[in-house]
């Protein structure tokens, strides 16, 4: 890891259900092993599902934050080895657009927010919302996931292209997941990556890929992290490179803290 400055790092998707939670969630797993302090913010705020991976049950979420109830460190879930979960709440239909002033809130308590970490990840759910558009404008730095399906490719690309062209994102990374081969998920990230140059001007970065595993579906029922259960399984030694990718490169000029991505995201949101 360059440094002591903390990383935050949107995970996000054109389309849903291409493994952004699942993905996270390892993540955080893999950087915990490595003795990082982790925090996840389980931004999809209509229907989490972070907690769920985990196992948990928090008693408290965003909503009592945004409603004022509470503070965020009091709404802070324990997850595996030391792993510190902002929990969304799952059904609340008032959290699938933020107002203005909830993300004033959660820019505020955000900045009150003193406990240490050194990876930030932003689960920020799918799709071109606000929502979402609102969480990665507040990262450094986001990665879109995608599959080699031509729908996930395609609502990948309208994700990237209101990224960059509506929130002067430059530098984005993509992170092909359920690919059957190298070959598969490089063409996939070629797609993408052609189309990007050519009508954005924009050109995107290759995280690597995770295969296809059918024991993703068994550990998410066990409630388990997949690379916890299969540490040798090639899914694992593939999280663990993207990782430490990520880790040793960062992509923007750390230049800021939490609050001063929050704060860059309100003037843009
Ligand atoms: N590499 C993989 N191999 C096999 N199955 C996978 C893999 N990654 C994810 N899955 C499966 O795909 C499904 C969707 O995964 P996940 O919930 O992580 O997606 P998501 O992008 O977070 O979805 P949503 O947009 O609804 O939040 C899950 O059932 C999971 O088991
Ligand atoms: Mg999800």
């Amino acid at each position: 890891m360059n440094g002591n400055s903390p990383r935050i790092i949107a995970v996000s998707s054109g389309k849903g259900g291409v493994g952004k939670t699942n993905f996270v969630a390892n993540l955080a797993l893999f950087y915990a092993s490595l003795n990082k302090k982790v925090l996840i913010l389980d931004a999809d705020l209509g229907l989490s599902n972070i907690d769920v991976l985990f196992g948990i049950a928090p008693k408290y979420n965003l909503k009592h934050v945004l409603l004022g109830e509470k503070k965020i460190k009091d709404i802070i879930a324990a997850g595996p080895l030391g792993i510190m979960i902002l929990p969304a709440s799952s059904g609340i239909r008032e959290l699938t657009k933020l107002t203005d002033s909830h993300r004033l809130k959660l820019v505020s308590e955000l900045d009150d927010f003193d406990i240490p970490f050194d990876v930030f990840l932003i689960d920020t759910g799918a799709g071109i919302s606000d929502n979402v558009l609102f969480f990665c404008s507040a990262a450094q730095e986001t990665i879109v996931v995608v599959t080699p399906e031509p729908t996930s490719i395609a609502d990948a690309y309208a994700l990237i292209k209101v990224l960059s062209r509506d929130f002067g994102e430059r530098h984005l990374r993509v992170m092909v997941n359920t690919a059957r081969s190298e070959k598969e998920a490089f063409d996939t990230f070629r797609k993408l990556a052609i189309v990007a140059d050519k009508f954005l001007n924009l050109s995107i970065d290759y995280l690597g890929f995770l295969p296809f595993d059918q024991h993703v579906k068994d550990a998410i029922i066990a409630q388990k992290g997949f690379i916890a259960m299969y540490p040798n399984s090639a899914f694992t030694k593939k999280l663990a490179h993207i990782g430490k990718k990520v880790l040793d490169n960062p992509l923007n000029e750390v230049k800021g803290t939490i609050q001063f991505f929050l704060k860059k995201a309100l003037r843009v949101g």
